[in-house]
């Protein structure tokens, strides 16, 4: 990529990193927290560790904030555990699990970096899916009340940025992976019932948030993928915004209007759907009102026309880091994703496509006009150490420092964007890959076999390495994002 050009960032534009809880913190048992859906789901993802240890943030957190702030960063994006707060369907508020949090979030801010988190990122405890019927009814709706008003009143003073729900659209359009689906019937229909909850959810927290947060700012987290059309063929634009509609679009539009739209209630009626909207839902929706739009963006997608009569293809992730691996989806009448011979791609098979960003928050201000910050974006990779002791990671370094070139050119093309945060500090748990998919501007001296072969965290090192990712990140804030 040609750095031609020098795009300016807006003043307080912050510079950040991301986590989620369950990928990072470990100590899964610790301190009163309970089980939650995504450990279960993590302990079937062989032959890789679950999320037992992963990075170990939980006892570590102090040494990991003090390396994001040797690096420069001014946010830091991380999730509360719900289990961890509420670890029982009594409701009771666990002391030591607000106690961790506000630790957290006293260092954070102590060390100059804002808080911005994330209230849901898939780790419902088992008690509410057990006894509440999880995301499938609408028993969930006032107990995820309770959790996220705990959550501002206990750390509402000093966090003023928050998140709902991570991509709510990556939940509904891979259940499986994420084991949403656990359980349900008919997923084609039902999920669509799901999906209706979690908007309720969601905007019950915006509207809670409001309320509650002297100051406080929400917004929701859709993973955005854009979608070009494979050719200039009229019927393979129709394929690409079908796709767009299916896979992003529908949530956006949500999010931003309250209601959803005449594409998505044609496809219900269509399809002999049932979402299940009862009275009043529409207005509890329609008073959420985001202040922001969190934007998870990591690749591209392109696609072409599939005939009505074409044979269906599910969609099968790479889960094994072997390049080539990635079965792309057909789905009869809308789209066919296909691969784009002008990008490269990661070992998992994610486009590697910076122009992508540029694309998505262009796409996204001219539909919602609603300001954004980059929540996720990163590069999954296998790593080790090399003989020298150090970590090079020079495909990630490109790829972060071409991301955000394209979000300066965004930001001069006029579109309102405060903030990047990449997915992530450090090393942790990926979501089909245990510790072998690494993200992180910090390794983590760990594998899946060490993590394998003991039950007690104190026996591993875990020692966090600065990558060359790292350095050039901390060299770029520290230049006021000028120097490339
Ligand atoms: C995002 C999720 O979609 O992608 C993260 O919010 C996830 O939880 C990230 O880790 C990368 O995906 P993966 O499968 O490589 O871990």
């Amino acid at each position: 990529m040609h750095y031609d050009w020098n795009p300016r960032f807006p003043k307080g534009f912050l510079f950040g990193a991301s986590s989620a809880a369950w990928q990072v913190e470990g100590a899964t048992t610790e301190d009163g927290r309970t089980p939650a859906i995504i450990d279960l789901n993590s302990q079937k993802k062989a032959p890789f560790v679950d999320n037992k240890f992963t990075a170990d943030h939980y006892h570590r957190y102090a040494e990991d904030v003090a390396l994001m702030k040797e690096c420069g960063l001014t946010s830091y994006r991380f999730s509360i555990a719900w289990p961890r707060i509420i670890p029982a369907a009594d409701g009771a508020v666990n002391p030591a699990g607000i106690a961790f949090y506000n630790n957290l979030i006293d260092e954070l801010l102590a060390a100059g970096i804002t808080p911005i988190v994330t209230l849901y990122h898939y780790d419902m405890p088992v008690w509410a899916q057990e006894k509440l019927g999880g995301w499938r009814s609408r028993e969930i709706i006032p107990a995820f009340a309770h959790y996220v008003r705990t959550c501002f009143e206990a750390f509402g003073d000093r966090v003023k940025y928050w998140l709902s729900i991570n991509e709510q659209n990556m939940q509904i359009c891979y259940g499986d992976w994420l084991g949403v689906s656990k359980g349900v019937e008919d997923w084609f229909r039902d999920k669509w019932k799901i999906n209706h909850i979690m908007n309720l959810c969601h905007a019950t927290a915006v509207n809670l948030c409001h309320e509650v947060v002297d100051g406080g700012k929400i917004g929701p987290v859709p993973g955005y993928v854009p979608i070009y059309p494979e050719t200039c063929r009229p019927e393979d634009q129709i394929a690409a915004m079908n796709a767009e509609e299916f896979t992003e679009k529908i949530w956006c539009d949500t999010y931003a209007y309250g209601d959803y739209s005449p594409f998505l209630y044609n496809y219900w009626r269509n399809h002999d759907i049932d979402p299940d909207i009862r009275p009043g839902d529409i207005e509890t929706m329609k008073r959420a009102k985001s202040d922001f739009l969190a934007v998870n963006c990591y690749r591209s997608n392109t696609a072409r026309h599939a005939p009505a009569d074409a044979e269906a293809q599910e969609y099968l992730l790479n889960a094994s880091g072997k390049k080539g691996e990635l079965t792309f989806p057909v789905v009869p009448g809308q789209y066919a994703l296909t691969r784009n011979p002008y990008v490269e791609y990661t070992d998992w098979d994610w486009e590697i496509d910076p122009v992508a960003m540029r694309y998505a928050l262009r796409y996204l201000w001219d539909h919602y006009r609603l300001p954004m910050v980059i929540t996720e974006n990163g590069l999954g990779a296998h790593e080790s150490k090399s003989p020298d002791g150090k970590v090079h990671d020079p495909r990630r370094l490109d790829y972060i420092r071409d991301n955000l070139y394209q979000i300066g050119l965004a930001i001069e093309d006029g579109v309102d964007v405060f903030g990047y945060n990449a997915w992530t500090f450090t090393d942790l748990l990926s979501t089909g890959n245990g510790m072998a998919k690494r993200y992180g501007f910090v390794f983590i001296d760990t594998t899946d076999e060490e993590q394998k072969a003991t039950d007690d965290v104190s026996t591993l090192a875990l020692t966090r390495i600065p990558k060359d990712s790292y350095y050039w990140y901390q060299s770029f804030i520290a230049s006021g994002a000028t120097q490339w």
